[in-house]
């Protein structure tokens, strides 16, 4: 029991339907205020019913927190607060028994200030580890770190700086050194033989840079250092998705078929539609998300790329907020964009919260934030705006938007069932009215929406291994398309904000289709009337 089943086909990897968990605010099981492993393990039912068959854990390794688990102190150490190594094995045997796989978060950018390594390093340029990292004697470059501020951070001790393309307490590893190389390694085959069946890799395009032109990531070895990291015979079968800005064809790169380096990534052109200023409200429009997503369909399934398909994750406001569902809509736009998502072709990701239709919170002070890339927004605008400015900046972009607590129950007692302390970040602003309890008793519930379509995409071939052909032609404010196995077809009619009359493919015929699944109660098969956000999928007899 627990030994790694990580061995499965690229082809198994369509099958996936991985479910984000960031442990911190999922489930708190002993009353500290912090979500936990064994919070997960009582959830993981809960988990199987709703479908997934894969759960890729956030970081939950010894660390000093300063970015939530993306600061590593001990990659093989389980964060005390998450639980014991015991409680990890525990978890791990439970997902396996239920057939489910587990994916972990690998953060090899960079370590915490506070790992051994980094520890040693700063103390002497002679100490064997300073090399792990990347050192100047006056900054060589006007790089920025991610979350604001100078990339170069002063070291009195070595009278140098060294380079942190995120937080000060996060120094990036120096790739260029072999021992680096090896030890990241060694990190992967540890994890692989504690049973774990996959990785997801954060910012994995900066460890390569280009001092050269001066870009801080996707330098010049990015190819070969991931090759050599996964592309060993003990790991190029492995389950690999990097958080990576790919182009197209950067995503041959790295996600060929024949390359032994990812076996996919996230393409992130859907959410850059927000536009560089994330702190802005936003204008992109339902018709530019579906332009992107056909233009991936059709680029990863002519190039045998494997896509992630993605709303969501631990560092974005949730997308059902930024699509403006208005207020009457919240069911209707977070079904449709689950359906219009998830029966396209590639692997679902979806991210705690989604499935009992999760919205941004809004706050009004910044005591109710905590991510150091807001407090650092918040420090750099503090003299020039006014909190009111902030906040409402924060509420808008900032990262803490999904990291606040899952509302399980409807009664505010205990944290809506996340702790019975007080939480480490408050809830949701609209816990009370959003929360899974009631979600699940409601006439339409988003629960029962995405049991019923996640189990439609497990049970159906077509859905999971077939082709995508974009049908939407002219018609306008919605999105059709076909999947397509041999005979078999799948026909999915996706409605945006509008009523509207669409004219129905000429594929869709009456006696060769059937409906199984819209959102609406009500819904007539081959109705050309659509509600706003109204959606409905044909399958061939
Ligand atoms: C990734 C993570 C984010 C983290 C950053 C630095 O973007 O998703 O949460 O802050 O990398 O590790
Ligand atoms: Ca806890």
């Amino acid at each position: 029991m627990g030994a790694s089943n990580y061995i499965f086909s690229r082809d198994e990897f369509l099958d996936l339907i991985v479910y984000e968990l960031y442990p911190r605010s999922f489930l708190d099981s002993n009353g500290d205020g912090i979500g936990d492993l064994n919070g997960i393990f009582e959830k993981l039912d809960y988990l199987q019913e709703l479908g997934v068959n894969a759960v890729w854990l956030c970081p939950i390794y010894k660390s000093p927190n300063k970015d939530n688990g993306y600061d590593v102190a001990d990659y093989r150490e389980i964060a005390k607060e998450f639980g014991s190594f015991a409680d990890f094995k525990r978890l791990r045997d439970g997902l396996h028994a239920r057939g489910m796989k587990l994916i972990m978060d690998l953060v090899f950018n960079h370590t915490s200030s506070e790992h051994t390594w980094f520890q040693q390093a700063k103390t002497d340029r002679n100490n064997p580890y300073h090399d792990y990292y990347i050192w100047a004697d006056t900054p060589p470059n006007d790089w920025k770190s991610c979350f604001g501020g100078s990339a170069w951070e002063y070291n009195e001790a070595t009278k140098e700086y060294y380079l942190h393309s995120f937080a000060i307490e996060q120094p990036d590893l120096n790739w260029e050194n072999p021992s680096v190389r090896k030890e990241c390694q060694k990190i992967v085959d540890f994890w692989v033989q504690q049973g774990v069946d996959g990785f997801r890799c954060d910012v994995l395009d900066f460890i390569s840079k280009d001092f050269k032109t001066g870009k801080m990531y996707a330098g010049p070895r990015l190819h070969e250092y991931i090759h050599e990291l996964f592309g060993r015979r003990e790991t190029e079968k492995l389950f690999t998705v990097g958080e990576c800005q790919s182009s197209d064809k950067e995503m041959l790169l790295i996600a060929g078929k024949e390359r032994k380096e990812l076996s996919t990534v996230f393409q992130f052109d859907h959410i850059n539609l927000i536009g560089l200023n994330k702190y802005l409200p936003h204008a992109f429009t339902l018709e530019e998300v579906k332009n992107v997503l056909v233009k991936w369909q059709n680029f990863t399934q002519e190039n045998d790329l494997i896509y992630t398909l993605f709303t969501d994750n631990h560092d974005q406001p949730y997308f059902l907020s930024k699509t403006g569902y208005g207020d009457d809509y919240r069911y209707e736009c977070a079904t449709m964009l689950a359906t219009m998502f998830y029966l396209l072709r590639g692997i679902p990701f979806l991210y705690q919260g989604q499935e009992y239709g999760a919205v941004n919170p809004v706050y009004s002070s910044i005591e109710d934030f905590r991510d150091v890339e807001a407090m650092r927004y918040y420090n750099e605008h503090k003299n020039t705006e006014s909190s009111k400015q902030i906040v409402s900046a924060l509420n808008q972009g900032g990262r803490d938007n999904a990291r606040r607590p899952i509302a399980w129950t409807k009664n505010k007692a205990n944290a809506h069932g996340f702790s019975q302390e007080t939480p480490w970040i408050p809830l949701h602003s609209c816990a009370e009215e959003i929360n899974l309890e009631r979600d699940k008793n409601a006439e339409k519930s988003v629960w029962e929406f995405y049991r019923k379509l996640l189990a439609l995409r497990k049970s159906s071939t077509v859905i999971r291994r077939g082709s995508f052909c974009d049908l939407t032609e002219n018609r306008q404010g919605c999105f059709l398309y076909e999947r397509a196995l041999g005979e078999k077809k799948v026909i999915v009619i996706c409605n945006f904000e509008n009523r509207q009359t669409l004219l129905l493919p000429n594929a869709l015929q009456q006696n060769t289709f059937r409906l199984i699944l819209t959102n609406h109660a009500d819904t007539l098969p081959f109705s050309k009337d659509f509600r706003p956000f109204e959606i409905a999928v044909y399958e061939s007899l």
